[in-house]
């Protein structure tokens, strides 16, 4: 990502230490959201990259809950349609599901048996990379469902927890905007 940018979002993103538990520096997005021209930039830095021919996926899949609000964004500028991997108990229809660690707990996740064809290239979209897990479950889920994720993509790395290493070793390319170390 060209520094300017990097830089720019980096300085729109709060620090929390000790949140939710002792020892974790809580990377806090809500104020990218809040200002609107650096939900602009944020927002602009994606569509850029996704909008041309080769990178346009069939498919924005979006990460509960951080996930929701910069994916959905993103399928709507794109003109291609949203689903929701959400954690479980909240989806009605038929779902498979995967259950991972985090880098405070475990978590199941589960996804409508339905969102996807078998051959659609999705892109999975979340908020921040931390040990991988969330990111991980999602791109076996939509695999479960004969889909290509062709990336993932983040506003958030976080690489000392070695989630986006992880990723990248299993095959995902992955686009981050943000690195804090
Ligand atoms: C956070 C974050 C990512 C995930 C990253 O979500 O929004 O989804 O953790 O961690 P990982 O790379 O170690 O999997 P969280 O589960 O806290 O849920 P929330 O978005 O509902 O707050
Ligand atoms: N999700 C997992 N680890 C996180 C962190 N350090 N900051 C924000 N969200 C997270």
């Amino acid at each position: 990502q060209a520094p300017d940018v990097n830089a720019f979002l980096r300085h729109h993103i709060r620090t929390v230490p000790d949140w939710p538990a002792p020892g974790v520096q809580f990377r806090d997005i809500t104020p990218l959201l809040q200002n609107p021209q650096v939900f602009h930039v944020l927002v602009d830095a994606f569509v850029h990259r996704y909008m041309g021919r080769d990178m346009r996926p069939d498919v924005v899949a979006g990460l509960d809950a951080r996930g929701f609000i910069i994916g959905a964004v993103i399928a709507y500028q794109l003109k291609v349609g949203f689903v929701p991997i959400r954690k479980k108990g909240k989806l009605p229809f038929t779902t498979v599901e995967e259950t991972y660690e985090l880098e405070y707990g475990s978590a199941t996740v589960e996804l409508h048996a339905d969102a996807v064809k078998p051959g659609d290239r999705v892109l999975v979209v979340d908020d921040l990379i931390a040990t991988g897990g969330t990111m991980m479950a999602g791109k076996k889920l939509l695999e479960k469902l004969g889909a290509t994720v062709m990336e993932g993509a983040a506003i958030v790395d976080l690489p000392e927890l070695g989630g986006s290493q992880r990723l990248r070793d299993a095959g995902l390319p992955l686009f981050t905007l943000v690195d804090f170390s």
